[in-house]
């Protein structure tokens, strides 16, 4: 029987499944418990990162390193700095002076949990490890690549990338944005990041020009769906699977392409641009079946 549409196919979820443990694994030595007077700071930040997930970004960045054969202990090192960069947004994307979310992944936000200050710093410190690993030899003996790495993620993540997005996001609660511009701010809060774990993977492989491109390309278009998934979710969605609260972004008058253009012609457009993400991956042939198959999950996913 064909998988329901509303889940993963078991060959997905068990790479999906594989990776988030040995992404985990990795992301847990790199957050160590200490007894130093400000250990709060750090059982914040593991809090924060360790604590469920899909491990998206993750699953994008190993799977990208797969097509070039990297080294798994280099993607996996790669993959967990994205993810350290995934999770500090999120932890200042709750709190009160920006989306005021107090349930993240089925448990009390880091600001909830601990204080307001204390999820300020730990998003800060998640940041700027995720530098720090990218940095370390361990990640790539080439110096070259290391650079082009922290490079990438620095303009994948600020100002021009999801910083930007974001301030974009807030933005729009207070005016209505058209769609060119609520495609942009998505481009820019979701896409890139996940355009980042794509492409480098494709840097750590030296990859070619052509296919950093087709990568790229992908993820800008998966990002769109994924974000508009969100959005949908948000209306629809029961907080059981989500883990977070329902109804955020309408209470708060957010610019979603769900308020644009209503949940079905959102949907159907979120179906066209999956069709143009997975035919970025030809080029690949069958090594990037699964990361088609993804792009669809994305869109049929109900948390
Ligand atoms: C949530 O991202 C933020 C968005 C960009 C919509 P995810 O849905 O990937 O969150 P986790 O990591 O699985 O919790
Ligand atoms: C957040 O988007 C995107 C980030 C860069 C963190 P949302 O605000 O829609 O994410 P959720 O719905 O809180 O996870
Ligand atoms: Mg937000
Ligand atoms: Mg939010
Ligand atoms: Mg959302």
């Amino acid at each position: 029987m064909a998988p329901s549409p509303r889940e993963a196919s078991p060959k997905l979820q068990d790479a999906m499944d594989e990776i988030a443990d040995a992404v985990d694994r990795t992301l847990s030595r790199l957050l160590p418990e200490t007894d130093l007077a400000e250990s709060v700071l750090y059982d914040a930040m593991r809090y924060g990162v360790l604590g469920g997930g899909k491990r998206l970004r993750p699953f994008l960045a190993v799977q990208a390193a797969f097509l070039f054969n990297v080294d798994s202990s280099r993607a996996r090192r790669l993959a967990a700095a994205i993810e350290l960069v995934h999770c500090y947004s999120l932890i200042h994307d709750d709190l009160p002076s920006m989306d005021d979310a107090s349930l993240r992944r089925g448990q009390p936000t880091v600001h909830k949990q601990y204080s307001e200050a204390t999820a300020v710093l730990a998003g800060d410190a998640l940041l700027t490890l995720a530098f720090e690993v990218l940095a370390d030899p361990e990640t790539h003996e080439d110096p070259r690549v290391r650079c082009e790495l922290i490079t990438e993620l620095a303009k994948a993540s600020g100002a021009h990338g999801m910083v930007g997005g974001q301030m974009l996001d807030l933005i729009g609660e207070d005016e209505e944005f058209d769609l060119g511009t609520i495609s942009r701010l998505q481009r820019m809060k979701t896409g890139r990041l996940m355009a980042f774990a794509c492409e480098a993977g494709a840097i750590l492989g030296k990859a070619s020009d052509a296919h950093r491109r087709a990568l790229r390309n992908y993820a800008y278009d998966l990002g769109l769906a994924f974000q508009v998934t969100d959005d949908i979710l948000d209306v629809e969605a029961d907080p059981q699977d989500t883990g977070k609260e329902h109804g955020k972004d309408e209470a708060a008058g957010k610019s979603t392409f769900v308020s644009a253009m209503g949940k079905e012609e959102a949907r159907e457009r979120a179906e066209m641009v999956v069709r143009q993400a997975m035919a970025h991956l030809n080029v690949f042939g069958s090594r990037a079946d699964i990361m088609k198959e993804l792009a669809e999950y994305v869109l049929a996913r109900r948390a």
